[in-house]
């Protein structure tokens, strides 16, 4: 089978390996990569925001699956683009994209589907923005209604900060703060089954102990020995199941990735929000647990038959740790140059924002690599990412020293 893999991400470095490792997949194909995937797939440097670019890339190399990695060319419908042509797509319409695309839709089909979530207003004036704080309290929650890469959502106690970004969006969904430890739990569909992985930790904020700003992610682990045993059944019969059912019941069914991100609050799993394609760097830690060979499972949600699949996992923890340029994620620095990467056993190094340039790597964007260790317990996947992550040099670069830290300890002391 020759596939088509769009994106350029730790996330699709992730992907794109275990995609050319299930025989399977005779030609993989990656648009537009990075240096990293390079080395195993042909990359072909196209617009990936151009739904026509990516038609006839998959076209000209006759791909029998096309995989999108990011949300962009999903809320621009390259997928059913591709469908009408007849080619196997895994991510969702244009229709079903919108969980991710717009919040007050995801609302609105969490609420017909009966899924546990914030309570919420949508808002455009500042009326309701001050009816919608009063009704909730501090800390105001404000979350830009369309797709904003990772800056949308303001959390503050500060009512006229939450006002002021509010004024910045057009639209805006205001909710209620929910407490408690976030997790990420992703279910692969084919429109009418979906496949619950199991749960991530994903660390949002730049610094240690959470401190700073919103980013794409700085690091991630599984599996979580905190999270209650019954966390993936729970969140397939409350979420997963009951969205599927319903975006078919509406006629728009959901076919790919769907990522809820989960608060575990005091009074149950509430959705903090729905991504419609991987999460990066939840992907990096996942697929190198994931046993099941990718193109076959990813072929089988494309073509409506994944009832009779299961996954496979192997019992072992992984720990990615993203390494940031400087500046990330206010004024991320690039040119720097990236020291030679460590080959390490039990460690892989994904590439997300570097390009070649002479003999070296350099470093391109904000998120430029994420190490990830896989061994028998958190703290041996952990101890081999860092120790791995602190042979890399880029000058200016960070990363966080706590991923997955409290877990391993919490491991430890069962
Ligand atoms: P999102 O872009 O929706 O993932 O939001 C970014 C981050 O804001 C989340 O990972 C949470 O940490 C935080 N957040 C979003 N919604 C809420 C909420 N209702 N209560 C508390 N924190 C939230
Ligand atoms: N790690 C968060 C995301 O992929 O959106």
């Amino acid at each position: 089978m020759k596939i088509l893999l769009i994106g350029s991400g730790g996330r699709e470095h992730a992907l794109g390996l275990a995609l050319h490792a299930d025989p399977a997949c005779t030609e993989l194909h990656v648009a537009p990569g990075n240096p990293g995937i390079a080395q195993f797939a042909q990359c072909h440097r196209i617009d990936i925001t151009s739904n026509a670019q990516i038609v006839a890339l998959a076209q000209e190399i006759a791909a029998e699956l096309v995989v999108i990695g990011p949300e962009i060319p999903l809320v621009n419908g390259v997928a059913d683009d591709l469908r009408r042509l007849k080619i196997a797509v895994f991510g969702p319409s244009k229709a079903a994209a919108a969980l991710e695309g717009s919040k007050t839709f995801a609302k609105e089909v969490m609420s017909d589907a009966g899924v546990p979530t914030a309570h919420s207003f949508t808002c455009t004036t500042l009326a309701q923005y001050e009816k919608a704080f009063d009704t909730f309290g501090p800390p105001y929650v404000v979350k830009d209604d369309g797709l904003a890469g990772g800056k949308g959502v303001v959390v503050t106690h500060d009512r006229q900060e939450a006002i002021n970004h509010a004024l910045t969006c057009k639209r805006v969904v205001i909710e209620e703060y929910l407490n408690g430890p976030e997790i990420s739990l992703f279910g692969i569909s084919d429109g009418t089954s979906i496949l619950a992985m199991q749960p991530v930790q994903d660390f949002k904020r730049v610094g240690n102990n959470d401190d700073g700003p919103n980013t794409g992610g700085m690091g991630a682990y599984s599996p979580l020995s905190w999270a209650p045993s019954d966390i993936i059944d729970d969140t397939y019969t409350q979420v997963l199941a009951p969205i599927i059912a319903e975006m078919n019941a509406r006629g728009t069914p959901f076919i790919g990735l769907l990522y809820a991100g989960l608060a575990l609050t005091d009074h149950g799993t509430r959705v903090i929000e729905f991504n419609v394609r991987f999460g990066d760097p939840e992907t990096q830690v996942l697929i190198p647990l994931l046993k099941t060979p990718l193109a076959s499972l990813l072929y089988k949600a494309a073509t409506a038959d994944l009832a009779d699949t299961v996954l496979e996992w192997r019992d072992e923890s992984a720990v990615a740790v993203v390494l940031a340029a400087e500046g990330y994620p206010t004024a991320p620095k690039s040119g720097g140059r990236i020291s030679q990467l460590p080959v390490i056993k039990n460690v892989q190094i994904f590439h997300a924002g570097t390009s070649q340039n002479g003999q070296g790597l350099i470093a391109t964007g904000g998120r430029v690599l994420t190490v990830t260790g896989v061994g028998s317990d958190l703290t041996e996947a952990r101890d081999r990412a860092y120790r791995a992550i602190s042979q890399i040099s880029l000058p200016g670069s960070f990363f966080r020293s706590d991923i997955a830290l409290n877990a391993s300890v919490a491991e430890k002391g069962n």
